[in-house]
């Protein structure tokens, strides 16, 4: 007996459900179309912790006597998304009794049926930050290794350096750059210009916003998908930056919602992952850059944060494996968390101390990497 099944996400307008269609009435434990879909909600994008049925990446599942086809539709320039996701697809079809799995990509736009109203192509409203010449993201694979003690002592670097700069704490779950750099009270400050767009603040004559002036008593931790993508793609167009050569902006730690919304609302010039020395960290750190490649980022290098206390070396390991540059590093300095909570950062509060002026050459090698090979050469030993 030949029975087949095939499902189409995207074109049903009633649901994934309803789009089952199937030749011959299935038992509970066949494999049916409808049984694929449901377990590719287990697959995540590589890199991203976001899964294929939630991107809208499922273009059509059909299954004939346990053969399975899956079709998705999806654009990547890294040449490894195709085989990755086929085995992850495998993985999870198999148990559940698929004999073949053949996995089909087609980019988006050929996708046979028509756009369903209101779900389109979440690449498709990526603009160009028109303000900011560079948008460049950091990133790390879990918190706690300095990632935003990092961006803000960068910025300020860069800014000191004479290139126009700016911060976006775009950390929606745990936005800490009002503290570093002591605006605690920007929730009261905060305001919006007529035309409806976020004033930024500054700090240290930093041009400056963090999602934490907004958040009130909501808190995104229970925020789904599609609320940190609305929220987020808002938040990254809707500030009225001045012109800036680079906008730096502090993302939350791991491979979730925000960069994936961030990548998709704003052309992006690179990311930076920070790292602590140890392979544990070395580890998270892989996941990071993983993601970032997924998303067609360019990998502007590696910081490794902490080093001495607690070792040395994973920024140059995860460097090397990802083709990247190693940035530098930053040394483990009990005043640099001092600082930290002064809310005065180290490249301000102690320029000259060794973190001071690690600092200021993580941001020399940032600088470079976009492009700029003078930037005040001399100053820095
Ligand atoms: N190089 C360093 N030496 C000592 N403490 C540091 C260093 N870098 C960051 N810290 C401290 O570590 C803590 C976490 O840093 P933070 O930048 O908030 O991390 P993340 O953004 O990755 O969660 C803060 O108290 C900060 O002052
Ligand atoms: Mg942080």
């Amino acid at each position: 007996m030949e029975s087949e099944t095939s499902v189409t996400p995207e074109a049903s307008p009633r649901g994934d459900a309803s789009g089952v269609t199937s030749s011959s009435g299935s038992l509970p434990s066949e494999l049916t179309a409808q049984r694929v879909t449901d377990a590719l909600r287990a697959v995540p994008y590589p890199g991203l912790t976001r899964d294929l049925v939630s991107f809208g990446m499922v273009d059509h599942v059909s299954v004939c006597d346990g053969r399975v086809k899956v079709r998705l539709a999806l654009i990547s320039h890294d040449a490894s998304i195709p085989s990755r996701l086929e085995s992850s697809i495998t993985n999870v079809l198999r148990p559940l009794g698929a004999t073949t799995v053949a996995v089909e990509i087609v980019p988006p736009s050929a996708a046979p049926q028509p756009p369903r109203r209101g779900t389109s192509d979440p690449w498709a409203e990526q603009v160009h930050l028109a303000c900011a010449r560079h948008v460049i993201a950091v990133g790390a694979g879990k918190g706690g290794v300095g990632k935003s003690t990092v961006a803000v002592n960068l910025a300020l670097a860069l800014a000191r350096d004479g290139l126009r700069t700016a911060l976006l704490d775009a950390d929606i779950y745990g936005p800490s750059l009002p503290i570093l750099l002591g605006i605690e009270d920007g929730a009261a400050r905060v305001r919006m210009s007529p035309d409806k767009h976020i004033v930024p603040l500054e700090a240290h004559g930093l041009p400056i916003i963090s999602f934490g002036f907004f958040l009130g008593e909501g808190s995104p931790a229970v925020w789904r998908g599609p609320m940190v993508s609305k929220a987020v793609k808002q938040f990254a167009r809707g500030v009225a930056w001045p012109d800036l050569d680079v906008l730096v902006v502090d993302l939350p730690p791991g491979t979730g919602d925000v960069p994936l919304s961030l990548a998709q609302a704003v052309v992006l010039s690179g990311a930076i992952v920070v790292t602590q020395p140890s392979r544990v960290s070395a580890a998270e750190a892989r996941k990071a850059a993983q993601m970032f490649r997924s998303l067609d980022v360019a990998l502007l290098g590696v910081v490794e944060n902490m080093c001495g206390a607690f070792g040395r070396g994973a920024g140059r390991t995860v460097a090397a494996e990802f083709a990247m540059p190693f940035l530098g590093e930053i040394q483990f300095d009990q005043a640099v968390i001092a600082d930290g909570d002064a809310g005065i950062p180290t490249i301000v509060a102690r320029p000259d101390s060794a973190a001071g002026v690690a600092f200021a050459r993580v941001a020399r090698e940032v600088a470079a990497a976009l492009g700029w090979r003078h930037v005040a050469a001399a100053e820095v030993p």
